[in-house]
C-alpha cells in the first residue's frame, strides 16, 4: 500500500472518542533483524492470542489553530512519561502520513490484561491498539476507508510502532513481509493467513513464566545486532525457506511437521542471540529443562505440543486444543516446578482486535 493522502478536509470541530482493544501474538517464524524504515530482513508468521489485550481509548479534539502534538498519556490510570515518550516519538513520525493529527488534542488512556513482567510482548498489543484508533480516527476525520483496507491501513502504521504489531492486527493466523508462495505478502504491512486445516483452529498457548521482569535486550537493540552477526544470512534464508514449508504444513495440517519447524525457529532465534556482540544467554536453566521434558513428553506419548521461545526465558507451549486435558495435565505434574511461583498463563487463537467506541 502507498501512502494515501487524505482526501477530504477534516470536520471542523470534532471531538470524540475511540476505543479498541488489541490482543498480543506469538511469532511462530520470527522476525529478528530489520531495516530502516521498520522493513523486516525476512518475512514472519505468528498466532494472534485472545486474553493478552491491550485496552487503549483516546479522547480527542480537532482545533485548527493548533500545529503540532498535543497529547497526554496514561498507562493504567497513570502518567507514564518513559511511555508517554515514545508514544509522542511515534506519533511525530506519523505526521505525514496522518496530517491530521497536526490539529488534535488527544488523552490516551492504555491499559494491559497481562502482567508487565510476563514476557508477553506488549509492544504489539500497544502499538496494535493505538493503530486501530488512530486509523480509526483518520476515517471519521480524514479518509474513508473499505474494511479490508482499514485493517491494511492500520497494519501499516502498527508496523511503523513495533514491527511484531503489524500481525496482532488480524485473528487467527497473520503474516508479514514479502514471502514467495503468499501473493498477497508485502512488507509493508501484515495480512490474516487463511486456508489452514481446520485442525489448528483454536490452538493453545501456555506461557510458563521461568523469569518475571523486564527484557535482558530491548527488541531494538537485538535487531540492531543482526546487522553484524556472522550467521545473519543464513538465518534470513531459513526464515524465508521456513515460511515456504509452513504453507504446505498448515494446508495439509500436518501438526508435527508445525511442531518440528516451530521448535526450530525458536532455537535459532536463541542462537542469533548467542552469536551476537555481545552475545545473549537469555534462556534460563528452567527454561532448557522445560524444552527437554516436552521432547521427551512428545516421544514418549505422541500428543500434539511442541514450544516457542520469545525474547526471553519464558515458554509458549503451543498445542492442538483437542488435547488440552492431557498437556494441562503435564504442565500440572512436570513443568510447574520450574515456573516462578507456578506461574503459567494461559492463552489462545483469537479473534482480533475489537472496537469498543460507538
Ligand atoms: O516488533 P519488535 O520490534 O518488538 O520485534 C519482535 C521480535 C520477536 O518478538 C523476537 C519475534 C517476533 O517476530 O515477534
Amino acid at each position: 500500500m502507498t501512502e494515501r493522502e487524505s482526501n477530504r478536509k477534516p470536520e471542523k470541530k470534532a471531538t470524540g472518542t475511540v476505543e479498541w482493544s488489541c490482543p498480543s501474538n506469538i511469532a511462530i517464524v520470527k522476525y529478528w533483524g530489520k531495516k530502516p524504515v521498520q522493513f523486516p530482513m525476512n518475512p514472519s508468521l505468528s498466532l494472534t492470542l485472545r486474553n493478552a489485550l491491550t485496552h487503549t481509548r483516546i479522547d480527542y479534539s480537532y482545533d485548527p489553530r493548533l500545529e503540532g502534538l498535543q497529547v497526554g498519556f496514561r498507562f493504567e490510570g497513570k502518567r507514564n512519561p518513559a511511555f508517554g515518550d515514545r508514544v509522542s516519538r511515534y506519533l511525530e513520525g506519523l505526521l505525514t502520513l496522518m496530517p491530521f493529527l497536526r490539529h488534535l488534542r488527544m488523552e490516551i488512556d492504555s491499559s494491559n490484561t497481562f502482567p508487565h513482567s510476563s514476557g508477553i510482548a506488549s509492544s504489539a498489543s500497544a502499538m496494535g491498539a493505538l493503530a486501530m484508533c488512530l486509523v480509526s480516527m483518520e476515517s471519521r476525520m480524514a479518509y474513508v476507508y473499505s474494511s479490508a483496507d482499514f485493517f491494511r491501513r492500520a497494519s501499516y502504521v502498527a508496523r511503523l510502532g513495533s514491527g511484531s504489531a503489524s500481525r496482532s492486527i488480524y485473528p487467527g493466523l497473520a503474516l508479514w513481509g514479502a514471502s514467495d508462495g503468499w501473493p498477497e505478502s508485502s512488507d509493508e504491512f501484515a495480512i490474516p493467513v487463511t486456508g489452514y486445516h481446520r485442525c489448528f483452529d483454536g490452538m493453545k498457548d501456555s506461557i510458563l513464566i521461568v523469569e518475571p521482569g523486564q527484557k535482558k535486550v530491548s527488541s531494538s537493540a537485538g535487531h540492531a545486532l543482526m546487522d553484524t552477526n556472522p550467521y545473519s544470512r543464513t538465518r534470513f534464508q531459513q526464515a524465508r525457506e521456513n515460511l515456504r514449508t509452513l504453507k504446505g504444513i498448515l494446508a495439509e495440517g500436518d501438526w508435527h511437521g508445525f511442531i518440528d519447524l516451530m521448535e526450530e525457529e525458536a532455537l535459532s532465534l536463541h542462537a542469533m542471540m548467542m552469536t551476537g556482540r555481545p552475545g545473549y544467554l537469555l534462556m534460563q536453566p528452567g527454561t532448557l529443562s522445560i524444552l527437554g521434558r516436552i521432547r521427551e513428553f512428545r516421544k514418549e506419548t505422541g500428543t500434539r505440543v511442541g514450544f516457542t521461545l520469545d525474547a526471553g526465558a519464558n515458554v509458549h507451549l503451543i498445542y492442538d486444543m483437542g488435547q488440552e486435558r492431557v498437556v494441562r495435565d503435564f504442565i500440572g505434574s512436570e513443568l510447574l516446578q520450574y515456573c516462578v511461583e507456578n506461574r503459567v498463563i494461559h492463552d489462545e487463537m483469537g479473534a482480533g482486535p475489537v472496537e469498543k467506541s460507538q
